[in-house]
């Protein structure tokens, strides 16, 4: 039976700067180190899922820059198979990201060649590995109607659809129902939802918003208060975090995301996807860079063992 994931998406190369803090409008500060690594959200589910040791395909676009060989290399690399990538004219996606000495970032994001992915690039990717993958993971980095297009299509090709709506950019309406889990934190679900996610309530509430439009599963991820899970007809579930030192939160909803889908397609049960997942984003938060902070297979696993769920 299929199982593998596939992830349609954004790749962009990230130029990170590392600061005491940020500067305020108009001001320079000093910054302390810099590297230039893969990222972008659609790369960094796809390496979190293969660095989960789940078979990952992604569909996507680079350009024909220095940008294009850093990128789709750095994804073979950790695993993830390229065939389905296109290379096109002009720049590859950059996002211009800068980090704090508390592990906080404040991210531009340009999808240059991302904004070139289309509809015809999702179904011929998506009919050459139908039957491989049994779930597929999103984003919002490229275009939205991409993304719903790509939505439409695994649900209608049977596959498990999980979005990540980050950055928290108008979707389509008709997307949700074609949406069987997604995953935002609580800036995400406050902006698409309405309601301002604050705590497990709030959490619950905006939950429900993904449900009435067709949604099956919402996982709202709080940060350092764990993660609520809110399936119809269910009582919501909060799951503890995993306590760590949080040194740059780059790509952790990223790790959580891709390592939920890796272990769907590997047949672990929603619950213990979850947990999987908020392990991986816990130990990419104890590690700077986006693709380079993501866990792999045993240290995830080791650390999801370490604690016992309420
Ligand atoms: O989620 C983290 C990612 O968001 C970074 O890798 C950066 O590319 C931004 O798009
Ligand atoms: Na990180």
């Amino acid at each position: 039976s299929p199982s593998g994931v596939l992830v349609v998406g954004s790749i962009t190369a990230d130029v990170t700067a590392f600061a005491d803090r940020l500067p305020r409008a108009g001001e320079t500060v000093l910054g302390n180190d810099f590297t230039l690594v893969l990222g972008g959200k659609g790369a960094n589910q796809a390496v979190a899922s293969a660095r989960f040791g789940t078979p990952t395909w992604m569909i996507g676009c680079v350009g024909d820059d220095p940008f294009a060989e850093l990128t789709s290399g750095g994804l073979r690399e950790h695993g993830v198979d390229t065939d389905l990538l296109r290379t096109v004219d002009g720049p590859t996606g950059v996002a211009h990201i800068r980090v704090d000495s508390s592990g906080q970032n404040d991210i531009v994001i340009t999808p240059l060649a991302n904004a070139r992915l289309d509809d015809a690039q999702v179904d011929s990717g998506l009919a050459a590995v139908r039957n491989d993958v049994s779930v597929l993971l999103l984003q919002l980095e490229i275009r939205a109607s991409v993304t719903a297009h790509a939505a439409a299509a695994g649900a209608r090709a049977g596959l498990t659809v999980v979005l990540d709506p980050a950055p928290a950019v108008p979707v389509p309406d008709d997307i949700w129902p074609h949406v069987d889990i997604v995953t935002p934190n609580e800036t995400e679900a406050s902006i698409l939802t309405g309601v301002e996610v604050t705590d497990e309530s709030s959490a619950a509430r905006a939950g429900q918003w993904f449900l009435d439009r067709g949604v099956r599963h919402a996982v709202i991820t709080l940060g350092d208060a764990g993660a609520l899970l809110v399936s119809a007809g269910e009582r919501p579930r909060l799951f503890p975090p995993f306590p760590v030192q949080a040194l740059d939160t780059t790509a952790a909803g990223d790790a959580f995301t891709g390592t939920l889908g890796a272990a769907l397609a590997a047949g672990v049960e929603l619950a213990d996807a979850v947990r999987h997942g908020m392990a991986a984003g816990a130990l990419a938060v104890t590690r700077a860079g986006a693709s380079p902070s993501l866990p792999a297979r045993d240290e995830v696993l080791a650390l999801a063992a370490s604690t016992v769920v309420a």
